[in-house]
């Protein structure tokens, strides 16, 4: 039988232990992964207990509370703390979300945090998402309106406009491609459910007139047809869109280009 298991020098041990002596709340334990790449240490899990009393509610305050208070060499990404710039984006007792939207209330018990999975890891909570971006990068994410700028503003119907919704809202956390199981097997070429629900955004434009190359641009076995239909990206997404959707969406304007160049 296929033996499935971590390099040795990958595999977490255990790191250090932080109690809180005298508790005026709850108390939490939070174990959060840390990984430095400039030590030649594995991997560690450190243990922090938390005060309720004397912490916010959500998982982000938490590691906020960690790196103020504990260990200012806690490494993570975050900006906005409401859900809108997509730094935050983490594994939080097995699911990838947002730290700054997840409240500890709807965790029960010890709260494991890990960073983004499948992904190399800058440090400790840090994904590395240079590979994403270029990704990002080869659908280009901009409106596309030919060669001469338009002299007047192009205006959308209400109908339109209403193509975009559940697409606009995607803030590029990559928590739905890090939950892929087919992104996680063939990332070097699969662009993944955020880069193709990003693609669809734009196919979806009344006012982009390149769709046509847009679509040809996926038309390998790949970049869109890895995709299996699994819905992981979907069960996942933080703001609860629908990549899935989206990528049948695309399949389905390819057939329809297809069929249009029959008549
Ligand atoms: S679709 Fe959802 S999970 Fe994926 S990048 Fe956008 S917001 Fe994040
Ligand atoms: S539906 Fe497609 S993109 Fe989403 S998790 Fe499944 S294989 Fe990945
Ligand atoms: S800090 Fe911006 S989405 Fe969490």
């Amino acid at each position: 039988m296929v033996q499935l298991t971590l390099p040795k020098n990958s595999k977490p041990t255990r790191g250090k232990e932080h109690k809180v002596l005298s508790p005026k709340g709850d108390i939490r334990r939070v174990y959060v992964y840390r990984y430095n790449p400039d030590k030649k240490d594995n991997p560690r899990i450190d243990i922090f207990e938390l005060d309720t009393a004397d912490c916010g509610p959500m998982v982000l305050d938490a590691l906020i509370k960690i790196k103020n208070e504990i260990d200012s060499t806690l490494t993570f990404r975050r900006s906005c703390r409401e859900g809108v710039c997509g730094s935050c984006s983490m594994n939080v007792n097995g699911t990838n979300t947002l730290a700054c939207t997840k409240s500890m209330n709807d965790l029960r018990g010890e709260i494991h945090i890990y960073p983004l999975p499948h992904m190399k890891v800058v440090k400790d909570l840090v994904p590395d998402l240079t590979h994403a971006y270029k990704q990002y990068a080869q659908i280009e994410p901009w409106l596309k309106t030919g060669d001469s700028i338009p002299e007047k503003e192009q205006l959308q119907s209400p109908e339109e406009r209403e193509k975009l919704d559940g697409l606009w809202e995607c803030i590029l956390c990559f928590c739905c491609s890090a939950g892929c199981p087919s992104y996680w097997w063939n990332s070097d070429k699969f662009l993944g459910p955020a880069t193709l629900l990003q693609s669809y955004r734009w196919v979806a434009d009344s006012r982009d007139n390149h769709t046509n190359g847009r679509l040809e641009n996926l038309e390998d076995p790949f970049k869109m047809y890895r995709c299996h239909t699994i819905l992981n990206c979907t069960t996942t997404c933080p703001k609860d869109l629908n990549p899935g959707k989206a990528i049948a969406e695309l399949k389905k304007s390819i057939l329809k280009k297809r069929e249009n160049s029959f008549l």
